[in-house]
């Protein structure tokens, strides 16, 4: 069973403690409200990763073509990765939109959205949260859309797909770049040849780290972590890390950091 700030979390267990809960509250022998806090269909469930000083970061898993719950938060940006299958998300008065594995979504402040699981038997979001928050103020459905600007550039996009990071930057050298920058986080997304090092951002408090392509050695007050795609890696307050790609083919990852300490 996972462990919330632990210290490595592989994607296949992260896979394999959704289904299970999924399928025990499915069968009626643990009460839904105990594996996700939200409302919705049968063969649902979550699992809280990371709960630090600022951020709540939990997957959640539902089926394709679940019910959504549209919600705002007035007080913060809320901000989403895909993690499996295939996600829709409603945002504001955007256009609906799909988000596949390494997509980072952004639902601003004060912005309705709706996560909505699209296509697939476990469609998965890493939600990046406050913690405490809720899904009691619901909004108001928006009266029309509008497009998602292709000209946008990073951060802070509505919609980052990994594949538009990967064409911007490609992936024949080292480069880093913030996807997300507000004053909760500092989300900055990374590319590291084989045998090179990462030039982390992360200061003296927690910081997080999702692989999203590749395979990576992270090493943390002491501890070596070998890590690959959908692995989370979490390091607490004043642990120092190092950071390298062990190939073959580079590394990409996104690196979760305060904005103050950066
Ligand atoms: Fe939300």
């Amino acid at each position: 069973m996972t462990e919330v700030n632990q210290r490595h979390v592989s994607y296949d267990e992260i896979v394999s403690d959704l289904r299970t809960n999924a399928t025990l509250a499915a069968a009626g022998e643990v009460p839904k409200e105990e594996l996700s806090r939200h409302v919705g269909a049968e063969f649902k469930s979550s699992r809280i990763l990371i709960q630090d000083s600022r951020n709540r970061a939990t997957v959640i898993t539902s089926p394709g073509g679940s019910p959504g719950d549209p919600h705002i938060h007035p007080d913060f940006n809320e901000w989403f990765m895909g993690f499996g299958d295939v996600m829709g998300f409603l945002v504001g008065e955007y256009t609906p939109f799909r988000a596949t594995f390494g997509d980072i979504v952004v639902a601003p402040c004060g912005y309705r959205h709706t996560p909505l699981a699209w296509y697939g038997q476990m469609c998965m979001r890493l939600v990046c949260t406050k913690p405490g928050s809720n899904h009691d103020i619901k909004g108001i459905e928006p009266s029309r859309t509008v497009r998602l600007d292709p000209d946008w550039e990073p951060p802070n996009r509505i919609l980052t797909p990994l594949p538009y990071m990967i064409e911007r930057q490609g992936l024949d050298n080292d480069w880093q770049e913030s996807v997300l920058h507000d004053q909760r986080n500092r989300v900055e997304m990374f590319n590291v040849m084989p045998g090179s090092s990462a030039e982390s951002v992360n200061g003296d408090t927690e910081s997080w780290w999702v692989v999203l392509k590749g395979n990576v050695r992270f090493e943390i007050a002491g501890d070596v972590v070998d890590a690959s795609k959908g692995s989370v890696v979490y390091s607490g307050d004043g642990e120092w890390s190092a950071i390298s790609a062990t190939g073959p083919g580079s590394a990409v990852f996104v690196e979760v950091a305060d904005p103050e300490s950066c």
